[in-house]
């Protein structure tokens, strides 16, 4: 069986999502602007297609003969500096250049230097540990001009150099894109010494900065680093969002991949015995549209059904099996708390699927109040939960009968076999 593979794509033949017309217009809009350095975040929430989008743009700048350089930051720990890791990518890059290479080296060396006197500078408060802190790039550079006038002068001089090399190595009116990957993989320190550093150290330089940028992982980094000047804010996302004013000018929001896009994608990866509308509705209640969990589950899905189909016998299982199977890993992965309940005890999928049913068709409060108080103790927490009712007790063609105790077991042991242990793989990230 071919498993669905993960990687980003890395070509326009591969684009089953339609992003190319969005590269283009993204394309467009970054050929024209100016001034530069201008930075582009690409936002979007885990495995909906970042990554794949900027290999997309990447390639479309290639086919233009426009010069690209691909940072991966997580690669660098903290000690090595990510923003030294940056530049030394791009200058290393150019020295490759005919009649750069001295002036790169120059620049690499001083880049160094000023890594070094970053973590060691005077201006403790606002250099610790090699990490440049504080937001307010305005008040690091009076604070550095006042503590070490010499690193001050050498930073000044040091953007006007590396302004100089980039405008030799794209000519005058070129620009060079630098893209810049999962950042959200960073340390959050790192990841804001980044952004910073691109404000601090490459003022104004020809280069475009395209982020790619996980807005929920950059939020929580934003409101831990300025926790106390957001405190009120109204929600988190809104800090994040605000710091990133800052530093992201332009900011381009992933387009939504509907489920139908999806399902036309990936369905002929799905076994070759499922079939029918009422196992991909359940996947889109269950699962939601996102591409990467979708992947996932085609690939353990599959697996798990083959080890079923292998230990049946004579009797292969039927499309309500497949239901079945598909509803359960859709509760190890989305509901965990139930599905230890129903680990501990298999019976659970019937009564709370009937209890869920029952409410629904209740004549009146005296009635669900019964009910209600029928449940027992290790089912109550779950009395609420719209998503796992839709799940156990969608009615007509959406219904998933549930299974047998016996079946739930046999396949609860199934998934260890080949999903792994119970708490494993279940959870995105
Ligand atoms: N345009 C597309 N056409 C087909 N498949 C795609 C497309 N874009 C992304 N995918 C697939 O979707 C999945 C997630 O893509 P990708 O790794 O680019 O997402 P991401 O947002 O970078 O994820 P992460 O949050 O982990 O960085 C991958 O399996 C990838 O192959
Ligand atoms: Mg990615």
């Amino acid at each position: 069986m071919r498993p669905l593979t993960d990687n980003p794509i890395l070509d326009f033949a591969d684009d089953a999502f339609r992003f190319e017309p969005y590269v283009d217009v993204l394309h467009g809009a970054v050929e024209q602007a100016e001034p530069l350095p201008l930075t582009v975040g690409v936002f979007g929430s885990w495995g909906t297609g970042k990554s794949s989008f900027l290999r997309l743009w990447e390639r479309r700048l290639k086919d233009r003969d426009v010069r690209t350089i691909w940072f991966n930051p997580w690669k660098y720990d903290r000690k090595v500096e990510v923003w030294a890791a940056l530049l030394h990518t791009i200058l290393a890059e150019m020295e490759g250049e005919e009649g750069l290479k001295e002036k790169a080296l120059r620049l690499a060396k001083a880049a160094t230097w000023l890594s070094v006197r970053a973590g060691l500078g005077t201006a403790a408060t606002v250099a610790t540990g090699g990490v440049i802190k504080g937001g307010d790039v305005d008040s690091l550079l009076t604070e550095l001009s006042r503590g070490d006038a010499e690193q001050y002068r050498q930073i000044n001089r040091f953007e006007n150099d590396f302004r100089d090399a980039v405008r030799e190595f794209v000519g005058a009116e070129g620009r060079l894109v630098v893209f810049v990957d999962d950042l959200d993989r960073c340390t959050p320190d790192s990841a804001m010494t980044v952004l910073e550093s691109l404000k601090l150290f490459l003022g104004e330089s020809q280069c475009v900065f395209v982020l790619a940028l996980d807005l929920d992982v950059l939020a929580a980094v934003a409101t831990n680093k300025f926790g106390d000047a957001f405190r009120d804010a109204p929600a988190e996302v809104v800090s994040g969002l605000a710091y990133l004013d800052k530093i992201v000018q332009l900011p381009f929001f992933l387009p939504d991949v509907g489920f139908d896009t999806l399902r036309t994608a990936f369905a002929p990866w799905v076994h070759r015995q499922v079939d029918g509308p009422a196992f991909w509705r359940l996947l889109q209640r269950g699962l939601g549209a996102n591409p990467r969990r979708l992947k996932r589950f085609v690939n353990v899905f599959n697996m798990a059904l083959e080890v079923s189909i292998a230990q049946s016998g004579s009797t292969a299982p039927g499309p309500v099996f497949h239901l079945q199977l598909a509803a359960l890993l859709v509760i190890r992965s989305r509901h965990r708390e139930f599905f230890h309940v129903l680990a501990a005890d298999p019976t659970s999928w019937e009564r709370l699927a009937t209890y869920f049913r029952r409410m629904g068709d209740a004549a009146d409060s005296r009635e669900r109040d019964r009910y209600r108080s029928e449940l027992p103790d290790e089912l109550a927490p779950f009395r609420g939960d719209r998503a796992l009712e839709g799940l156990l007790a969608a009615g007509g063609a959406e219904a998933v009968p549930a299974p047998s105790a016996e079946t739930v077991r046999s396949m609860i042991s199934t998934l260890r076999a080949t999903a792994g242990p119970d708490d494993l793989g279940s959870t995105d990230g």
